[in-house]
């Protein structure tokens, strides 16, 4: 994911992104970023809706976010909700197994055992440092919009993590602010008509970070193609 390596194909962007939680503190060019949301606005919705809405933050907005963040976090959980279910409740399989088996690849490639719980938490509170990237994005629609139009937010995400990778840039997508989505709300200053979807932590990737060097499984395509009629 360094700008040196060019790319060949939208395959080869597809197969280079991954969620990257270490970045280096270089700065972002806001004239990248400005490319990139610019290419994106081309991603489908349906009726041409175009639900998405972002707001970007670097320097002294991100560090205050994280302060907000932080600071509500320190006061427990009690009387926050997150945004929505961030899963489904009661997963089952074989939802459950994929979701367990990327946490146990990702502690494993830093070394933190099942039963290191604090080791477990301290990194999972790294997310809302967002691994340390220099610019954090968060995506947020109004709330009238329904499960089409967050399959539009989608699209425009993975649109958004594509061109960043052809930028030399990696990302993370992060529904974990979602859990403080009231706080990020109001320090953002959007109004309760908003709901607060995700977070994209963007910079530049720590190649030489063990977290970004695991491979991250995929289930077969069996199982989630089902082909029918073909020879
Ligand atoms: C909408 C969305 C939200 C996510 N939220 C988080 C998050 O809060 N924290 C995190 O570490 N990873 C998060 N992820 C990353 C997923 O864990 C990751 O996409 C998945 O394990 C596949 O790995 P890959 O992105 O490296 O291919 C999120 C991904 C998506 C698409």
């Amino acid at each position: 994911m360094t700008d040196t390596l060019p790319l060949s194909s939208l395959a080869d962007a597809l197969h280079r992104r991954r969620s990257v939680r270490a970045f280096t503190d270089r700065p972002v060019d806001p004239a990248l970023l400005a490319d990139v949301f610019a290419t994106a606005q081309r991603a489908p919705s349906g009726g041409n809706l175009q639900p998405w809405q972002a707001t970007v933050l670097t320097g002294e907005p991100w560090q205050a976010m994280k302060d907000a963040v932080a600071a509500r976090i320190a006061m427990g959980r009690e009387g926050q909700q997150a945004e929505y279910d961030i899963y489904p409740r009661g997963l089952t399989e074989p939802w459950d197994a994929r979701r367990f088996g990327v946490g146990e690849a990702l502690y494993a490639s830093l070394g933190i055992p099942r039963e290191d719980k604090r080791g477990r938490l301290a990194q999972f509170m790294h997310n809302y440092t967002g691994f340390g990237a220099p610019v954090m994005l968060f995506l947020h629609c109004s709330r009238i919009m329904g499960p089409p139009q967050w399959a539009d937010m989608g699209m425009w995400l993975q649109s958004v993590m594509l061109l960043l990778v052809e930028q030399g840039l990696a990302s993370c997508p992060q529904e974990c602010w979602a859990m403080y989505g009231a706080t990020v709300r109001a320090t953002l200053g959007l109004g309760d008509d908003q709901i607060l979807f995700s977070g994209l932590a963007i910079g530049y990737a720590d190649e030489a970070a063990a977290v970004n060097q695991w491979p991250v499984p995929r289930a077969d395509i069996e199982e989630a193609i089902d082909w029918r009629g073909f020879a």
